[in-house]
C-alpha cells in the first residue's frame, strides 16, 4: 500500500487588473456573454467566453428548460458552438463567470463535472492544454490545464 498525494497549481488574482491584457479582455467577454443567459428557473446567470487559437472569441450562456435536464451550462454552450462553427480550430482559454439573481458571485462559480469532462475531450482532441479562468468579484482563478480541475481524467478506453 502506498499513500499518495496530489496537488494542483493555480493562480489567484485579487482583481482583474492584475491579469495580463489578453485575459482581461476574455473576462470582459465572459461578463458580456452573461447577457445571453436564459435562466428563469435558477436565476443563476452564467457567461462563458472561449478564446480560440486564431483569436476568435466565442460566447456562451446557460440555457434552461422547464424539463430541467434539457438545459445546458454556459461552458458547454460555448464549447459546442465553437466546435460546430469553427471545426478544427483549437481552444486556448475558457473564461467563466456566474451571478446569483444578477449579483456577481464573490468567489468564482466552478464548472460542473460534465463541463469539465467536455473540456477534457477538446483538450485531448486539440493536443494542447486548455486554460481556464474562473471569475468572481473578489477573486479570480486561472488554471493552466483541465487536468487541474479534473484529476484522473477519463480520456481513453485503453488503460
Ligand atoms: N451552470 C452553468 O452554466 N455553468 C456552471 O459552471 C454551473 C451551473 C448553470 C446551469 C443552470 O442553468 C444554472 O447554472 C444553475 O445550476
Amino acid at each position: 500500500m502506498t499513500d499518495r498525494h496530489l496537488s494542483i497549481d493555480y493562480i489567484e488574482y485579487g482583481s482583474v487588473s492584475e491579469m495580463e491584457p489578453k485575459d482581461q479582455a476574455l473576462v470582459a467577454a465572459a461578463l458580456e456573454a452573461q447577457k445571453g443567459t436564459y435562466s428563469p428557473y435558477s436565476q443563476f446567470q452564467v457567461g462563458a467566453a472561449l478564446l480560440l487559437e486564431d483569436g476568435t472569441v466565442v460566447k456562451g450562456a446557460n440555457q434552461e428548460n422547464i424539463a430541467y435536464p434539457s438545459g445546458l451550462c454556459a461552458e458547454r454552450t460555448a464549447m459546442f458552438w465553437a466546435s460546430a462553427n469553427h471545426p478544427g480550430v483549437a481552444f486556448d482559454t475558457l473564461a467563466v463567470v456566474g451571478a446569483d439573481h444578477g449579483v456577481l458571485c464573490e468567489s468564482p462559480a466552478t464548472p460542473c463535472g460534465s463541463c469539465r469532462q467536455v473540456m477534457a475531450e477538446y483538450q485531448k482532441k486539440f493536443k494542447r492544454p486548455l486554460k481556464i479562468i474562473l471569475i468572481g468579484s473578489k477573486r479570480l482563478y486561472k488554471f493552466s490545464k483541465v487536468d487541474d480541475l479534473l484529476p484522473f481524467i477519463f480520456d481513453s478506453l485503453k488503460v
